[in-house]
């Protein structure tokens, strides 16, 4: 088993008939003896290869989307929360409906990403055995990170209660019951005791990895995804909205990363994917549906800007048929269709706003080193 507190320790196995050579090692525990790695050696999981070297690289998509993610760089202070801050503040500026759908989903999200990025860092992380994986893991980190700050920066720009927004998630019960429902997959994760390498652990770190990239990241955030993205739409609050977009932008690529990884352990392992796995991981998806519709009528009681409940309840079965084709599940909602196909178009978000260009050169400027 691997020593997962000492890594340097772990690059002195190199595969099953090198196992002898380990016990000649010298005394800062790094073996210079043992052959060159080769892509052969890599694997997702339970991989036996040294950690600390990222090329020969094995996984090309991973490293391609570590780069795509590195010049989708943005930061939240750079995006202008004026017009929000006067129409947040004229009395007149929205109705008590669209104020719900910006508490509530600031309340959700602002300590949602605190809680995938705790996921990455304390339970996924260390189970994950490969560099060019683990150096996405660390890229998507940090992207949490951002969508965390964007969150606080919205909360201050429009001077909200920072107790009652950030205690959403325990006090407001759409809310709570997300974060439950994800709790205990990244708990029984980071249990310092939790080994990978047996049938029964493999099948946790599988569903662990399903419950956060395809459910929480890829369903459980689509209801406000659309509500806020649809107020931006009607020209409402537009700073925020524009903060949500390249939120999407990124969650749509974390989610994709995952499915990658997902797709790659089963391939790697497919005694993992049996009948009552199967099973199990669709009633979770079904589960999170139904926990997601709760969460719509909860943000908006009434209907507001020409969606309802109902409407979310088709969109999320939708999605949750994508889901399924994407790790290769039957879909569960035949003949569920997208209320809202102008979704798919926020996806495309690309440089067109000509805000990176100017903005990566003012990172330039800014962040030059003066060596004078
Ligand atoms: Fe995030
Ligand atoms: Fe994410």
């Amino acid at each position: 088993m691997l020593d997962w507190d000492n890594p340097i320790a772990e690059s002195n196995i190199v595969n099953e008939a090198d196992n002898e050579s380990s016990e000649s090692e010298n005394t800062n525990g790094i073996d210079a003896n043992t052959s060159r790695i080769c892509v052969d050696d890599k694997r997702i999981i339970n991989c036996r290869a040294d950690l600390n070297q990222l090329v020969p690289f094995k996984y090309d998509w991973a490293w391609q989307k570590y780069l795509d993610a590195c010049a989708n760089h943005w930061m939240p202070q750079e995006i202008n929360m004026t017009t929000d801050i006067a129409l947040w503040k004229d009395p007149n500026g929205l109705s008590d409906d669209e104020r719900t759908i910006i508490k509530r989903n600031l309340g959700f999200f602002s300590t949602a990403d605190s809680l995938v990025a705790n996921n990455l860092v304390l339970a996924v992380y260390k189970h994950i055995t490969n560099p060019e994986c683990r150096q996405y893991l660390l890229r998507q980190a940090f992207e949490e990170a951002l969508h965390t700050h964007a969150y606080q920066y919205c909360v201050e720009s429009l001077g909200l209660d920072e107790g009652e927004i950030f205690n959403m998630y325990r006090e407001v019960p759409a809310i709570a019951r997300k974060a439950e429902w994800a709790l205990p997959f990244t708990q029984s994760l980071s249990d310092p005791d939790f080994r990978t390498g047996t049938i029964e652990t493999d099948k946790e770190l599988l569903k662990e990895l399903i419950a956060f990239y395809v459910i929480f990241e890829g369903i459980f955030f689509y209801v406000g995804f659309v509500q806020i993205l649809s107020m931006g739409r009607r020209n409402k609050m537009v700073g925020v909205a524009e903060q949500f977009q390249y939120i999407l932008r990124d969650e749509s690529m974390h989610m994709n990363f995952g499915i990658d990884v997902i797709n790659q352990i089963k391939l790697e392992n497919p005694q993992l994917w049996d009948a009552s796995f199967i099973n199990e991981i669709r009633t979770m998806i079904d589960d999170a549906v139904t926990l997601e519709s709760h969460y719509a009528q909860d943000t908006m009681p009434n209907g507001v800007l020409g969606m309802n409940a109902a409407m979310f309840t088709e969109y999320l079965q939708f999605i949750a048929n994508r889901r399924c084709t994407q790790i290769d599940l039957e879909t569960l909602y035949p003949g569920a269709k997208n209320p809202f196909p102008w979704m798919s178009e926020m996806l495309d978000l690309k440089k067109e706003k000509n805000f990176f260009e100017t903005r990566v050169t003012e990172y330039q400027t800014g962040g030059a080193l003066n060596w004078h």
